[in-house]
């Protein structure tokens, strides 16, 4: 007999604030997700998404081992399903991509292909385009290159400001994360080389 479990495990890896962490923690309590936060770890012991997730009574751990084999025994101690990178600033390597096949994804504060690294919020508002948005991708060696889950768009108004433009586009991406999750939770998507295709329900 095939062993279903009945929520999703998630893996969630951090450098800051983590409201991005909030935000499925909270999904994942008003069960608008079918995941729940399993684990969470930073490479920063002082990232205050660590008290987040404390606060949650969900396991926080800043590995003073800071290698990767570390981190992937942590998850693979928690038995994730999902891997979510949640400003986590910290490229992976191939090794670990090869430990989580297909179950590692990101978001980006930006329409990619444009604006990957860092500061995406400033390199879109400092470029002048008058749309960006979010993206929640799979995660592959390259540096925000892996095939697209879902990306919702943020228009620039004319009188935004940095400041303004990100606090909309932090809005959006609490709404995004959650959503590329439940996907994922529900099986509803295949990757297809580049393409994520979105299975009916
Ligand atoms: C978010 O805006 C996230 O998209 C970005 O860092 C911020 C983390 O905020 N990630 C990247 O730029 C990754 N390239 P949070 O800690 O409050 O979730």
């Amino acid at each position: 007999m095939v062993h279903r479990r009945n929520k999703f495990r998630l893996g969630i890896l951090v450098s800051g604030r983590g409201s991005n962490l909030q935000a499925l923690i909270d999904a994942s309590k008003k069960k608008e997700i079918d995941a729940e936060v399993v684990v969470v770890i930073s490479n920063n012991p002082k990232a205050f998404a660590l008290e987040r997730a404390k606060k949650h009574k969900i396991p926080a751990i800043a590995p003073p081992d800071q290698s990767e084999k570390a981190f992937i025994n942590i998850l693979k101690q928690y038995d994730v399903d999902l891997v979510c990178l949640a400003g986590f600033m910290k490229i992976l390597s191939p090794a670990f991509l090869k430990a989580f096949p297909k179950k590692i994804i990101n978001i980006h504060p930006a329409l990619l292909p444009a604006f990957p690294g860092l500061q995406a919020q400033k390199q879109a508002f400092d470029y002048g385009v008058k749309v960006t948005g979010v993206t929640v991708h799979f995660v592959d060696e390259g540096c925000d290159t892996g095939p697209i889950i879902l990306q919702s768009p943020v228009v620039v108004q004319e009188d935004d400001t940095l400041g303004s433009l990100t606090e909309r586009l932090l809005k959006e991406e609490h709404k995004s994360y959650p959503k590329a999750i439940q996907l994922l939770a529900t099986e509803r998507l295949k990757i297809a080389g580049r393409r994520v295709i979105q299975r009916k329900k």
